[in-house]
């Protein structure tokens, strides 16, 4: 038998603002702004470089628009579920009433990989500009990972990143509505940098460093089919893709919109179309001022890529590479901070649900937030920060994501057939081509990832599948309830 949870117990729950609930406070520009500050991130600032001197060369404009293509299938299905089941739980909870609970447990076991190791990974990238910006005043085993090592110097534990941890759990312990205007700053500053970034690098653009457009077939430093010309392009859009995780964030806080079913499209929807437009522009001032053969030499731009566009190019700017700089370890904070929010938010439904523990789901009794769950998160998501390689973190984010996205595809389409007559204030428009396509583009994407993120991924999996059969099949409450009607 398939254990789902019916809408309609879903819908009450939406409704029930009692005691014991989620605050409604997020009107639709907040929930935007969420959604751009998960977004716009290490991605950006980091990938967008690495793209295009690994792969695509100035052609890394293309790579954003197909990446975007490819999340805007799983964002325009992310926006029906989120208007028409408006719970904490994103991606998790709209498995549960389609594709039932095993597959439920699954999808948020992965999104943990999706939001506790994205936070994770930002917050490495988040310790090294830090100590950039300091002029590298904080020693490298205090930076760094035992598991990495420079010149003999071996790290020993990440503190920065985990500082930063610290204080954003601290932010979230005392409410969403404080996180949300602290995201709002954020994101007002970091767009802010980036449109001014595109401004005024625009007339420094030579147009030579976009001729040719694609990297010709046979250039030195071929390998593979996903480096240069058209291959290239698409090998660019599974390294950019990680600049547009985040957007399915929003759903997470749906419990807490004013007005759900207007507000959930257009957070989800507008924030992607809002950064899928810097993006491009962004990429294409970047490779303009900069030729993107810079972008692979460790002695030129291979680290710090924009701040080395700026100050090698763009004579008279350098005070742009500082602020750039600022506004990179604030974007990173308001990435931070929206995974480590979605994150909990996942969890305290799957807890109410009874496939967690309860301490998930209580409240602080002033605050109305799940404090303990975001301690437990600061613990957990700790000791990755501290204690692993960004590297490892980041591919298995993608993972994570990917994943959500092809299940979430999916289960609109199962959704529309099982049920078609449920109300919708938003509709996926071209079902099933849309939810069709999504499954796969992203589930194109998974395949592209490296054999060993592939492997640590089903590892996880794996272990998911113990904890589910171990301890949350018997703590169920959808299966308690059916037990108890037979
Ligand atoms: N999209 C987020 C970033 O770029 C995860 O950092």
């Amino acid at each position: 038998m398939k254990f789902t949870k019916s809408l309609t117990t879903l819908l009450a729950e939406a409704n029930n603002t009692g005691e014991g609930s989620l605050k409604r406070t997020l009107g639709s520009w907040n929930l935007v702004a969420l959604g751009i500050g998960a977004i716009i991130g290490a991605g950006l600032f980091v990938r967008t470089a690495a793209a295009a001197g690994e792969a695509a060369g100035a052609a890394v404009t293309l790579s954003f628009i197909v990446a975007a293509i490819g999340c805007a299938f799983a964002g325009l299905c992310y926006a029906e579920f989120a208007a028409m089941i408006p719970i904490a739980g994103s991606a998790y909870t709209y498995a549960y009433t389609t594709m039932g609970e095993v597959v439920a447990w699954i999808i948020g076991w992965a999104l943990i990989m999706e939001y506790a190791l994205g936070a994770a990974t930002v917050s490495i990238a988040w310790s090294e500009y830090l100590n950039k910006l300091l002029g590298g005043v904080i020693p490298y085993e205090w930076t760094h990972s035992p598991f990495e090592s420079l010149n003999g110097v071996s790290g020993i534990v990440n503190l920065p990143a985990l500082v930063i941890l610290l204080l954003i759990t601290l932010v979230l312990i005392k409410g969403t509505k404080e996180s949300a205007s602290l995201n709002g700053i954020i994101v007002f500053v970091k767009v802010a940098i980036v449109l001014i970034f595109i401004v005024v690098g625009w007339q420094f653009i030579k147009p030579e460093n976009h001729t040719p457009y694609l990297i010709p077939e046979g250039t030195p430093g071929h390998e593979g089919f996903f480096k240069w010309g058209w291959g290239g392009v698409l090998g660019g859009a599974a390294i950019v893709f990680f600049a547009f995780i985040g957007f399915d964030a929003v759903s997470t806080a749906a419990q807490e919109a004013k007005n759900p079913k207007k507000d959930m499209p257009i957070g989800i929807l507008g924030s992607l179309v809002i950064c899928t437009i810097l993006y491009i522009l962004f990429s294409y001032v970047l490779t303009g001022v900069t030729n993107w053969s810079e972008f692979s030499d460790p002695t030129k731009g291979k680290e710090a890529s924009v701040a080395y566009a700026i100050s090698t190019y763009m004579t008279g700017y350098s005070w742009l590479a500082t602020g750039v700089t600022v506004a990179i370890l604030a974007g990173f904070s308001s990435v931070i901070l929206v995974m480590l929010m979605g994150q909990s938010r996942v969890f305290y439904t799957m807890s109410k649900d009874g496939l967690l523990p309860k301490i998930f789901s209580e409240l602080h009794p002033k605050f109305s937030t799940p404090y303990k769950s975001n301690i437990i998160l600061f613990i957990l998501v700790g000791l990755f920060a501290g204690f692993v390689p960004g590297s490892v973190a980041g591919d298995l984010t993608s993972f994570g994501t990917l994943l959500a996205f092809v299940l979430v595809s999916a289960g609109i389409w199962i959704l529309r057939v099982k049920s078609p007559n449920i109300e919708r204030p938003f509709k996926t428009p071209l079902v099933p081509l849309v939810p069709i396509l999504g499954i796969l583009v992203c589930g194109g994407m998974i395949v592209a990832l490296d054999p060993t993120t592939l492997k640590v991924a089903a590892l996880w999996m794996l272990l998911g599948i113990l904890v589910y059969f171990l301890y949350s099949r018997h703590h169920s409450l959808v299966r308690k309830e059916a037990a108890g009607k037979k």
